[in-house]
């Protein structure tokens, strides 16, 4: 059994006329206890919506509306809402972009540490102040009991991202979601988070969920990654195989519009057109439109999803 497990999951919300649009649509992922697993494509594919499914966290009028998530085999989508608080910071939890959002800016960066501990640890007192000192130094916060009694805006955007993660990891959860976590600052300190989380993960045994647009900074971290485009999966892969030779043209799209060192000026290649609009998606391929190497049934019916060893894909040129 692996430690996360989601079958057939779509995300949506109901329009007018009884019809219910779907931002995530149908995915399946498996993710194994101390395995790294990326979620990349673009904007609007359904990356965040996933997270929160998975966290409990959907935001009305997006709910779940088919599929299960389990997380060490206890489902999820039917838990009620206060096992899924529980669930929340204690064996799952998620790091989000802006560290400011996810921190009070009116207290302490101790007493929200200590709060969580609090709430999911059940340590008081001198307990739960030694338990936040240690994940503050686990997160490489020096002087950290000294910096207990601070606030959110006396420290940079890198270490604020940094006390984020130590809430986080403080209940020591089975499960991280990051998503985005790097977005909002600069290249250095996006690979100072990036070798953090790597580190931590190999520390203690997290199986990671890592979200981002940087494909690069993915390839560093994660062991696999799942590539989404209009709520479905496109391709998933291994990093290096997925790298070498994407099987999906929207894997290959999305590739080719990354710089690589090794390029030569100019050498980007954007993807033409559009990324979908939710509401307006049929049955068919959602990349059809775009994509350079559709047939006539791409536009008419969905592509199966085809299992190549380690790999998957649903692409109808795939399809023998
Ligand atoms: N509250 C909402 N009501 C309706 N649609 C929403 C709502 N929130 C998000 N969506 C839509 O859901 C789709 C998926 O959004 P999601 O936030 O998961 O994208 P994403 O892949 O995380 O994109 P980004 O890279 O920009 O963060 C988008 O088309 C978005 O417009
Ligand atoms: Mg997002």
């Amino acid at each position: 059994m692996a430690l996360l497990e989601i079958d057939d999951l779509h995300v949506g919300f109901p329009v007018a006329g009884g019809r219910v649009v779907e931002v995530v649509r149908g995915l399946t992922l498996r993710l194994d206890a101390g395995q790294a697993m990326g979620l990349v494509g673009e904007s609007g594919s359904g990356k965040s919506q996933t997270a929160l499914a998975i966290m409990g966290l959907l935001r009305k009028p997006l709910r779940i509306t088919r599929g299960s998530i389990r997380l060490d085999g206890q489902e999820l989508t039917k838990a009620p809402e206060e096992a899924l608080r529980r669930l929340r910071g204690g064996a799952m939890s998620i790091v989000f972009q802006d560290a400011m959002s996810g921190l009070n800016p009116v207290f302490p960066i101790g007493t929200q540490l200590m709060d969580v501990l609090r709430t999911h640890r059940g340590l008081s007192g001198q307990a739960a102040r030694d338990a936040a000192v240690e994940a503050l130094e686990m997160v490489g916060i020096r002087e950290a009991s000294a910096r207990l009694r601070q606030y959110p805006h006396q420290f940079s955007g890198g270490m604020r991202q940094r006390v984020l993660i130590a809430m986080a990891i403080a209940c020591r959860p089975k499960l991280l979601i990051a998503d985005e976590p790097t977005t909002a600052l600069d290249v250095t300190v996006q690979a100072q988070i990036v070798a953090l989380l790597h580190e931590l993960r190999n520390k203690l045994g997290l199986a990671l969920l890592f979200i981002t647009h940087n494909l690069d900074l993915m390839a560093e971290i994660c062991d696999r990654a799942i590539v989404l485009y209009g709520g479905r999966m496109m391709e998933e892969a291994p990093i290096d195989p997925l790298f070498d030779a994407p099987m999906h043209p929207y894997g290959r799209a999305l590739l080719d519009c990354v710089p690589r060192l090794a390029d030569t000026p100019g050498a980007l290649h954007p993807i033409e057109g559009a990324a979908p609009m939710p509401g307006r998606l049929g049955e068919a391929c959602p990349f059809a439109p775009r994509c350079g190497e559709s047939l006539p049934r791409c536009t008419e019916q969905a592509p199966p999803e085809l299992v190549f060893g380690p790999r998957r894909a649903a692409c109808w040129r795939l399809v023998p």
